[in-house]
């Protein structure tokens, strides 16, 4: 298997170094093997090439599997215009390699329960939501534009969507619902918004085809506030790009711990883009701080989503679970009387599990 690494910025090559231990240990333990070639995308890109996505990176990508990426960004790019921010880039590779679909599944680890800006009550049944964003479309990548007009100046992002575009996520997460407790709320503001209005006539229209999903309607602004009020109802959100960046980083939260929650881009192509849904943390990087667990968990999407390789998968997902057993612990999600580790120790923990179980 061919995999593109694109370590990016801040704490992104640490933790994304960490990943790749445990892709060892896989490879050690179901002999398989991963060819890796890096590329440089985000602020380390800009330094070195001027751009935030070289083209030569697009190529890597488009020749791999999987790309597996870490963070991209920081306040030593933030002054550059729009076009030239990291930010770019990350927009840039998601369109070239037309990876539609975003998966985020907001799990709540049991052994972190406490960590959770939520009362125990409301968590009693647990948390697992996996909110199914569209990647490539709406607002992020319609017409954007600020002119000067007789009012003054006037700026806009076109949020749009085609059928196509609204038909081709919402078979990824009727799909994925169908897998899990078959539940599907999508989420628009199909009260105001025209496009909204699309997405409740394609989704419905495509529901005929699965029945039995329970597919429900909800208004983003009632979806903002049921996530705290009452988020054991929820199963799988399908939504757009601007609401599902929004919900997505809110789901997280619910979890108390976003330094472990992964993610995975994918589309038509084989090719799916693989990381941790945190950022690149440029105040502790290099310091051994950085959680690696997301970046740990995202490699085990990859295995599962993007190379087809559930077991492999499985085993990366049980050695995370049981390292929390083991009351291991990076600083971002200690506790009284847990074990404070780092960034490379983790690592290392995660790696000698997937060894050591036989099982899987
Ligand atoms: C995310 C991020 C990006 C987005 C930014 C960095 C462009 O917030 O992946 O959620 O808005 O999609
Ligand atoms: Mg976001």
């Amino acid at each position: 298997m061919k995999i593109a690494l694109i370590k990016g910025d801040g704490i992104g090559p640490e933790v994304i170094n960490q990943a790749l231990k445990a892709l060892g240990a896989v490879s050690e333990r179901f002999k398989c093997s991963f060819e890796y070639q890096e590329a440089l995308m985000g602020g380390c890109a800009i330094d070195e090439t001027g751009v935030p996505l070289p083209i030569e990176t697009v190529n890597i990508c488009k020749q791999s599997d999987a790309v597996l990426l870490g963070a991209v960004g920081g306040p030593k790019w933030d002054s550059l215009p729009g076009n030239l921010r990291p930010e770019a880039g990350l927009l840039g590779i998601r369109k070239a390699m037309d990876v539609y679909a975003n998966l985020r599944p907001a799990i709540l680890f049991p052994q972190l329960k406490s960590a959770s800006s939520l009362k125990e009550e409301i968590l009693v049944n647990g948390l697992d939501i996996m909110v199914v964003r569209e990647l490539t479309g709406g607002a992020y990548f319609g017409e954007k534009k600020k002119v000067i007009t007789e009012d003054g100046i006037k700026a806009w992002d076109m949020m749009s969507y085609t059928f196509y575009e609204v038909e081709r996520i919402t078979r990824t997460a009727y799909d994925i619902a169908r897998k899990r407790k078959k539940k599907v709320t999508v989420v628009d503001k199909a009260n105001v918004l025209e496009s909204s209005r699309l997405w409740r006539e394609v989704t419905g229209e495509i529901s005929k085809e699965y029945s039995d999903l329970e597919v429900s309607y909800m208004y983003v602004d009632n979806a903002a506030m049921q996530l705290v009020r009452n988020p054991g109802q929820f199963d799988v959100i399908l939504t757009e790009n601007l609401f599902g960046d929004i919900l997505s980083d809110e789901a997280s939260m619910l979890t108390g711990s976003m330094g472990m929650l992964p993610s995975a881009s994918i589309g038509i192509r084989k090719t799916g883009i693989f990381e941790p849904i945190h950022g690149s943390a440029p105040d502790i990087a290099g310091k051994d701080m950085a959680n690696p667990l997301a970046a740990i968990l995202s490699c085990g999407m990859m295995l599962e989503y993007g190379l087809n390789m559930k077991n492999e998968a499985d085993a990366v997902y049980k050695a995370v679970n049981t390292v929390l057993d083991k009351d291991y612990r990076t600083v971002d999600i200690m506790q009284p009387g847990m074990k404070s580790v780092g960034t490379e120790m983790m690592g290392n923990l995660v790696a000698e599990i997937i060894l050591s179980d036989t099982e899987v």
